[in-house]
C-alpha cells in the first residue's frame, strides 16, 4: 500500500485522519513538532490496524521546510498517494498585539509550507495511478473575521488555492479536497487564546476531530473538491454568502471580542 503523509498528525484532527486513513489500510507517514506524541501514535496504529508507520519530528513554520520532509520520503524510498496538509493554527486578538514574527511563523505554517508541500510532492503523486491531497482550511474561509483577521485571510488563501489546483490537475491523478471544518474540540482553542465568550458561543457547535476526520476522509475520496463538516457549519457558510458582509463582521468581532 501506499503511503498517506499526515501534517499536524500527533493530535487533534490530524491524529484522527491518520486513524482514518489507517482504518482504510494506508501506511502512513505522520510529521509534527511534538516527537513523543508522534511517537505514541505511530505505535498506536500500527500495532491497531496494521500498517507501517514512520513519523517525522519537524517545525513546519520555517522556511524551505517542505524540502526537508520531501528529502527524508525519498531517502526512505516511501512512495506518497495521499497527502494531508493539516497542521495550523490561529491566533485570537488584536492582529498588532502579536509580533510580527509570531504573525509570520502562523502564515509560514498556515500558507507558505502548505504550498511548498503541494509542490514538493506533486511529481510524486502525479506519479500514482490515483493521488490525493487534502488540504484544512476553516470555516473562517468564507468570511473576513477581526481579532483573527490573518488566520481567516491565511485560510481564505487555502480555500481558493486548492479549488485553483484542482481544476488545474483536471487531467492528471490528483484530486484536490479542501476541508472548512468549524469549531472543532481540540488543543486548537488554546493554541489560539481564544476567550471564555467565544469558547461559549462555539459549544453548542462545535463537533469532535473523530467526525470531522471520517468526514473529510470520506469527501475526500469522493473526489469533492471543497467540503463543509457538519450541518450546522454548512448553514454557517450559507448566511455568510447571503448576508451583507458588514452584518457578519460585526457579528463575528462581537463574539471574538
Ligand atoms: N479546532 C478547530 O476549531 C478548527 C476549526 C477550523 C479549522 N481548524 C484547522 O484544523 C487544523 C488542525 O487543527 P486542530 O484543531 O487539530 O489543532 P491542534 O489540536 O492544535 O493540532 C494542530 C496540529 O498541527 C501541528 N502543528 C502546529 N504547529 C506546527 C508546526 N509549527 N510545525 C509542525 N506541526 C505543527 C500540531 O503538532 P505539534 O504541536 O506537535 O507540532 C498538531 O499536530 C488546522 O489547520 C486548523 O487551522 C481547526
Amino acid at each position: 500500500m501506499a503511503y498517506a503523509l499526515i501534517t499536524g498528525a500527533s493530535k487533534g484532527i490530524g491524529k484522527e485522519i491518520a486513524n482514518e486513513l489507517a482504518k482504510r489500510n494506508y501506511d502512513l507517514l505522520l510529521v509534527a513538532r511534538s516527537e513523543s506524541l508522534l511517537a505514541e501514535v505511530a505505535k498506536e496504529l500500527s500495532t491497531t490496524y496494521k500498517v507501517k508507520t514512520d513519523y517525522l519530528s519537524v517545525d513546519l513554520a520555517a522556511v524551505d521546510v517542505a524540502q526537508q520532509v520531501i528529502d527524508w520520503t525519498k531517502q526512505k524510498g516511501y512512495e506518497v498517494a495521499i497527502l494531508v496538509n493539516n497542521a495550523g493554527y490561529g491566533l485570537v486578538g488584536p492582529f498588532d498585539s502579536y509580533s510580527i514574527l509570531q504573525n509570520r511563523d502562523m502564515l509560514n505554517l498556515n500558507i507558505a509550507t502548505l504550498t511548498e508541500m503541494c509542490h514538493h510532492f506533486l511529481p510524486v503523486l502525479k506519479r500514482q495511478p490515483k493521488a490525493y491531497i487534502m488540504n484544512i482550511a476553516s470555516s473562517t474561509a468564507y468570511q473576513a473575521l477581526p481579532l483573527m483577521a490573518a488566520y481567516a485571510a491565511s485560510k481564505i488563501y487555502v480555500l481558493n488555492f486548492s479549488r485553483g489546483l484542482k481544476l488545474e490537475l483536471k487531467k492528471t491523478s490528483v484530486s484536490v479536497t479542501c476541508i472548512s471544518p468549524g469549531a472543532t474540540s481540540t488543543n486548537f482553542n488554546d493554541r489560539a487564546n481564544l476567550q471564555e465568550k467565544a469558547r461559549k458561543a462555539a459549544e453548542k457547535v462545535t463537533m469532535t476531530p473523530q467526525e470531522v476526520a471520517k468526514q473529510s476522509v470520506d469527501a475526500m475520496f469522493a473526489g469533492k473538491t471543497e467540503f463543509v463538516p457538519g450541518l450546522v457549519n454548512k448553514l454557517g457558510k450559507f448566511l455568510a454568502w447571503i448576508a451583507p458582509k458588514s452584518i457578519t463582521e460585526s457579528v463575528a468581532m462581537g463574539i471574538y471580542e
